[in-house]
């Protein structure tokens, strides 16, 4: 084992909040929106990011943390690089996790679905509400491609900042978009004392109502 003091003795005995089942709105959108205000007002690091699991064609799972950028009813979005690893996972195998976690109110929702890509229209408008330098940004990097330097990157950003100065709008390009994950079932986990955890998860019933119900911790 690679010697490392203390790591068995770090641990938190969560106390901060409790979860009933009477008090979870009907669908999972509206609690996981309701969950991200408290985030954002408790004033998490990122408080919408979250872990995408994806996984590729060899059967790898892989996490990274990307920024959930709209919640719906019964789906999230985020924005990505379409030549990505995780693009590439998708087009392979169009299911998706999606794990939040906010330390600072020791909660966790855990998310898994089905995912499709966002329209034309949806991308151009997100793209069109984004600051100019991550717009520039998008035009830049080849994501998840190797990089022979920094200094590669650099010049790069250079040459398409010089494209650009004398133009207001900065199109979008075809390889950068959105994918919406569709809900198919989402935990809500708060933690509690002792490691017993107050767990719920909605699913949806054959008659397309949302269910809910407790987990053991
Ligand atoms: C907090 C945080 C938020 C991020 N948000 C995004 C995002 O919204 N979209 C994105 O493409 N990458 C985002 N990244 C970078 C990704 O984690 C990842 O490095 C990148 O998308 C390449 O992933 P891939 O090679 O697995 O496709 C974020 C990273 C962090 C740490």
């Amino acid at each position: 084992m690679v010697s490392m003091k203390n790591i068995q003795n770090v641990r938190t005995d969560y106390v901060k909040g409790v979860l009933n089942l009477q008090d979870l709105q009907d669908s999972p959108g509206q609690q996981l929106s309701s969950w991200l205000q408290d985030a954002i007002k408790a004033e998490a690091l990122d408080a919408n990011a979250f872990c995408l699991s994806t996984i590729n064609s060899k059967g790898f799972p892989r996490g990274r943390n990307v920024l959930v950028k709209g919640v719906e009813e019964e789906a999230i979005l985020f924005y990505t690089n379409k030549r990505s690893s995780k693009s590439a996972d998708l087009s392979f195998n169009p299911k998706a996790g999606a794990t939040f976690f906010w330390p600072e109110l020791e909660r966790q929702v855990c998310i898994y679905g089905n995912v499709t890509e966002l329209s034309d229209q949806e991308n151009d408008s997100y793209f069109a509400s984004r600051p100019r330098e991550s717009q520039l940004g998008a035009w830049v990097s080849k994501q998840s491609q190797p990089l022979s330097s920094r200094e590669e990157l650099d010049a790069t950003l250079k040459a398409v900042r010089e494209k650009y100065k004398d133009l207001d709008v900065i199109d979008r390009p075809n390889h950068w978009g959105g994918f919406r994950i569709a809900f198919v079932s989402v935990e809500f986990w708060q933690g509690r004392a002792s490691r017993l955890h107050d767990r719920i998860v909605y699913r949806k019933s054959k008659s397309g109502q949302w269910e809910k119900w407790l987990l053991q911790p």
